[in-house]
């Protein structure tokens, strides 16, 4: 575990790119006053030191934030793309050459040099592995059983990565700790709601510049990502209409004063749809033939997987990019479909990711959860770990006093009224 990596190099788009990127970064950062504090305390108690750490992340402007407070901390950090079109390629440069952050990650790289990437931070044999969506974590489990043993624990940023790891761990193959970062409260609350919600329509308006008041967007999925879509989009003035499989979320939707439908209702009525279901196909080839001449449809949960463009792709004549990531489908039935950004994340293919401020308090859970597997090293049994509340709480406690708003505290009157039972009508 103590052994030095190989000497690393790096695989970016071009270095020159560099000094953008730096002025991108600092602007990131002055969003980030909960992930500056834990990195000015990294740089004094250097809890990373020694340690190799890999992150699997949307090489972005806050994402340097957090690798810059890891290396602060004294990780020996390399970077990889989590997708392979949401890579920010002047961040990229930035970090190797200001940074000295070895990062593999090209926007548009091809899934062969992304498998190629997991692979070579797989080569630098980490201790720590900060991963999106469970890709090189699945790497190492199912490739690299030797590597086992050097294995501290993993991170996991996404709703997608944490089902992947479940099924991991019912399957037995699970065999270190894994931080469920997704589910602390200060992340899931905020970025995959109001982050997804903003940064969404922000990929879908920078990639078609469409007006948005007026148009049926059928939102699909009801989770958190959705909520915030959906939430974001009536904003704007869209008449919004979801679909779900779950029968909750579906009520849930409705007292939100969202129509509910099932797709196959729903197909012939929007005019846009965002997928944000973490699940496969869930719009697909018998929703194209019904869908309005000119409907746009695109993605922004972890996978692009959630579009059949496999179906839609058969019942094309022909493929058209119209737009920088918008591409028109001309049907055999005379009818179009565009799809945007190829299926993928579209607020990370089309527009920069979340805002700086929601990924404050994702990376500050980052962070942080890779302090506490440092700290607690063979004593967390394998399988999934919650963010300790008092973790969570601190965060929010740094967001809310950055953001100079200060809330109340209980009185002792109403600390023994909350633990006691005996008082009642
Ligand atoms: N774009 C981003 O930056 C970003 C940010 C956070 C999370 N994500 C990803 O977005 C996806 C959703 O995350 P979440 O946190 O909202 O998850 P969630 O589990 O809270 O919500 C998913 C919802 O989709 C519903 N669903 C599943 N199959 C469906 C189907 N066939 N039709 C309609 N609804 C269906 C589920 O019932 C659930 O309510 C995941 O893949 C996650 O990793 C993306």
């Amino acid at each position: 575990m103590t052994a030095t990596s190989p000497r690393l190099k790096h695989e970016v788009k071009d270095l020159g790119l560099a000094p953008l990127g730096r002025q991108r970064i600092e602007w990131a950062g002055r969003e980030m006053p909960v992930l500056r504090q834990i990195r000015d305390r990294f740089a004094q108690e250097k809890p990373f030191a020694g340690i190799r750490l890999v992150a699997c992340c949307h090489v972005t402007t806050e994402t340097a934030n957090l690798a810059i407070a890891l290396k602060a901390g004294g990780a020996d950090a390399v970077l990889i793309a989590s997708n392979p079109l949401s890579t920010q390629d002047d961040v990229a440069a930035c970090l190797v050459t200001d940074y000295e952050i070895p990062v593999f990650a090209i926007k548009g790289e091809d899934n062969e040099t992304y498998n190629r990437h997991v692979q070579i931070a797989l080569d630098h044999r980490p201790n720590i592995i900060i991963d999106d969506g469970c890709d090189v974590v699945a790497t190492l489990v199912q490739e690299r059983q030797e590597q086992l043993a050097d294995i501290i624990g993993t991170t996991e940023e996404t709703t997608t990565g944490i089902v992947r790891l479940r099924a991991m761990f019912r399957d037995g193959v699970l065999s270190f700790p894994a931080v469920n970062v997704n589910d602390a409260d200060t992340k899931h609350f905020f970025d995959n709601r109001y982050g997804t919600g903003q940064s969404t329509l922000d990929g879908i308006i920078r990639a078609t510049n469409v007006l948005l008041a007026g148009k049926t967007i059928v939102v699909v999925g009801y989770g958190w990502c959705g909520k915030g879509t959906a939430l974001r989009a009536r904003g704007l003035g869209a008449n919004v209409i979801v679909t779900e499989i779950d029968p909750i979320k579906a009520i849930e939707a409705i007292m939100d004063g969202f129509r509910v439908l099932p797709m196959a209702e729903a197909a012939p009525l929007g005019d846009l749809f965002i997928t944000v279901t973490g699940n496969k196909h869930v719009i697909r080839g018998e929703h194209f033939d019904v869908m309005k001449d000119g409907a746009i449809v695109c993605n922004s949960g972890h996978f692009d997987i959630e579009i059949d463009l496999k179906a839609l792709g058969a019942k094309a004549k022909e493929v058209k990019t119209v737009r920088p990531f918008t591409e028109e489908y001309r049907l055999q039935n005379g009818k179009s479909v565009v799809v945007l950004g190829e299926g993928r994340l579209i607020n990370l293919a089309a527009a920069e990711g979340h805002p700086s401020a929601v990924m404050d308090m994702s990376f500050a859970n980052q962070a942080l959860g890779c302090e506490y597997l440092v700290k607690n090293q063979g004593k967390l049994e394998p399988g999934i770990h919650s963010i300790p509340t008092e973790v969570d709480q601190e965060i929010a406690r740094l967001k809310l006093q950055a953001m100079g708003i200060k809330i109340d505290t209980l009185t002792p009157e109403q600390i023994e009224y909350i633990n006691s039972w005996t008082s009642g009508t």
